[in-house]
């Protein structure tokens, strides 16, 4: 399966992916990157010799633009024929413009037991909640703000010294092998015409 991964990040996820991708069997392999922004994931995708494409966001609350750059985002993933998109740290929210063409394709990793704690900072709300775990939700990306249909789930504790590094390290632990397994997964169910 052909997967464009989109992000915004330090590209953490993007590399498990690759180092992943390495093996014939995995199923998949990472056609091209998409980000919104410059950072060390698009660095380390131009390192792969990947193709990168910077869509920048420049005035995300204006209709008009917003509308432009959905479209834009999804003539750069179009562009590569993926039957897979994974948003791995990616900071925007995709409009329909984007999921008009590829909607029930895109995959989105959040660091947090989905409903709970949706949005940019889910990490830090978790920790400011009280909350007793939490953990990392793969999902199908539709138009609300981390909404869609879940695909796995991960739980992690949430120790009493906890802060906001150290538990998103401990996020991240669960979250990128969870993502690599599920990816695999339908990867291969797709090229087996299951999906
Ligand atoms: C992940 O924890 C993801 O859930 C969140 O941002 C992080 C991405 O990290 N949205 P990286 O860029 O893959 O290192």
């Amino acid at each position: 399966a052909r997967l464009v991964v989109l992000v915004s990040g330090t590209g953490s996820n993007l590399a498990a992916l690759l180092t992943a991708c390495e093996e014939a069997a995995y199923g998949a392999r990472v056609v091209g990157v998409v980000t919104d922004t410059e950072c060390p994931a698009a660095d380390l995708a131009r390192s792969a010799r990947l193709p990168v494409a910077v869509v920048p966001l420049t005035n995300g609350r204006d209709r008009a633009v917003r509308a432009a750059w959905d479209l834009d985002v999804a003539e750069a993933v179009g562009t590569h024929r993926p039957d897979l998109v994974v948003c791995a740290g990616f900071m925007r929210l995709l409009g329909p413009g984007f999921l008009d063409r590829f909607e029930g394709r895109v995959l989105n990793t959040h660091p947090s037991l989905l409903p709970a704690f949706p949005g940019a900072h889910a990490v830090r709300d978790a920790l400011a909640a009280g909350a007793r775990r939490t953990g990392a939700t793969l999902f199908w990306v539709d138009e609300g703000v981390d909404t869609g249909a879940h695909v796995a789930q991960v739980e992690v504790p949430v120790l009493s010294d906890d802060d906001e590094a150290s538990l998103t390290a401990r996020v991240k632990a669960a979250e990128t092998p969870q993502l690599i397994e599920h990816v695999g997964r339908l990867a291969r169910q797709m090229a087996a015409g299951e999906r």
